[in-house]
């Protein structure tokens, strides 16, 4: 019989844009025991989390809940629950994730309109505008902070113009939420959706989105109790039904709410994951945590440059929590990566469509977001670099960004 070792992950430096290393606070949480699901303390743990997520997400929205599963998941919840098969829904594009929200909104059934930008580049927020009072769409749905190109969408005055055109603006801040602000009250965000391997250094598994009235004034056109909970005959819904069962918002907010009316059964493990990597965000304090993350990028961006490694796409957008770099002409990006990860147990990221073989991603986000790992990984790389035949001044990669460390008043 085979006989299956005892499992020993290695201990990684994680700088890719997610999964990242995990706090062990958040680690130890999940080795809690089980609760059962209507257990008041479990109840009260599941309204604690909602109520750490309202500071999350920088709202006084009622509903702001984890849908279990990836990130993708709770995407798909709010695009299926809130689009109804007709809508017209414009999709900004600007890499990789854009064209993720297309792809979900025609499985909705949308007539889906959408403007481009190059990749590299995000949309002026006047250009997106325009666009929305030119389709007069249903339905917004845009990234916030695009991982596969490195860059961060401003989404000023996009939200006062939904409301004009009355549309719904949906956006996937995944990859921003707990590294760089997000304010969904104050630009008028309908429904937010994030990301917990990223920024909050909790494994991936679940999905925190938050939703105002405008949206749930839709959701409750559309809802529906399940047939076997039903204790009286149940409404006709005056709009089409959420096509998905597992991800109806409306649904799974009955169980959210004090109602508890049953839906799936709650993940108990990662919901402790949850409420513990959001203890751990608030006690740092959002303010804090998104200046840490801009002197950590600060330093790695010095150091990359002192090693006379070129950044990829317009300076302006450049999302803080991942840093694209040009793979140098002739240097195999794939080896480079893979002497990282072997050699010195650091992972850094590959890229995605047009961009394959062009680029290196890198992460400073969350737990992992610090100087040790910023320094290790500048050191590591410029050793890989050598080794590939690349000719790196030596040494300056690590001074240019200890200089950038030792310039802060401790
Ligand atoms: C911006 C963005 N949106 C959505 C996703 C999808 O998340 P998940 O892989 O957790 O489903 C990712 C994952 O990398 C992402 O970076």
């Amino acid at each position: 019989m085979k006989r299956y070792e005892d499992l020993s992950p290695s201990l990684r430096c994680i700088m890719t844009p997610g999964p990242v290393e995990v706090d062990p606070r958040v680690l130890r949480a999940m080795s809690y025991p089980v609760l059962g699901q209507f257990d008041p303390e479990f109840t009260e743990i599941m309204n604690e989390t909602m109520e750490m997520l309202r500071e999350l997400f920088a709202t006084k929205n009622q509903w702001a809940y984890p849908v279990d599963g990836t990130s993708r998941s709770g995407i798909e919840a709010v695009m299926v629950s809130l689009i109804v098969p007709g809508d017209r829904v414009l999709v900004p594009v600007f890499g990789r994730f854009g064209h993720l929200l297309y792809e979900i909104a025609e499985r909705c059934g949308a007539e889906v309109l959408t403007i481009e930008q190059t990749w590299g580049r995000v949309f002026p927020p006047e250009e997106v505008i325009e666009a929305i009072r030119r389709f007069k769409p249903d339905v917004v749905a845009m990234v916030h902070g695009e991982t596969s190109t490195g860059r961060v969408q401003p989404l000023d005055g996009i939200g006062q113009a939904c409301r004009e055109q009355d549309a719904l603006l949906i956006v996937d801040a995944v990859a921003t939420i707990g590294g760089v602000p997000v304010e969904t009250d104050a630009w008028m965000l309908d429904a937010v959706v994030g990301g917990t391997q990223k920024c909050l250094s909790i494994p991936s598994g679940m999905a925190p989105v938050t939703y105002n009235d405008r949206a749930e004034a839709k959701l409750l056109r559309r809802k529906q109790v399940e047939r076997g909970l039903r204790t009286d005959t149940a409404a006709v819904s005056e709009l089409p039904v959420v096509r998905s069962n597992y991800l109806d918002l409306s649904m799974l907010q009955d169980y959210w709410s004090p109602r508890r009316l049953n839906h799936h059964t709650e993940m108990t493990s990662m919901l402790y994951a949850l409420r513990e990597g959001l203890r751990l965000v608030l006690e740092e304090g959002l303010e804090a945590r998104h200046a840490r993350h801009r002197f950590n990028e600060q330093a790695l961006t010095a150091g990359l440059s002192a090693m006379g490694l070129e950044l990829y796409g317009e300076a302006e957008s450049k999302l803080t929590v991942v840093t694209c770099v040009l793979i140098p002409a002739g240097i195999d990006g794939e080896a480079v990566r893979s002497m990282l990860l072997q050699r010195f147990g650091i992972e850094i990221a590959s890229s995605f469509g047009p961009l394959q073989g062009q680029i290196w991603r890198i992460g400073t986000m969350g737990f992992s977001c610090r100087e040790n790992n910023v320094l290790r990984l500048l050191g590591a790389l410029e050793a890989v670099l050598i080794r590939h035949g690349y000719a790196v001044p030596a040494g300056q990669g690590v001074q240019a960004a200890l200089d950038v460390y030792d310039s802060k008043v401790r």
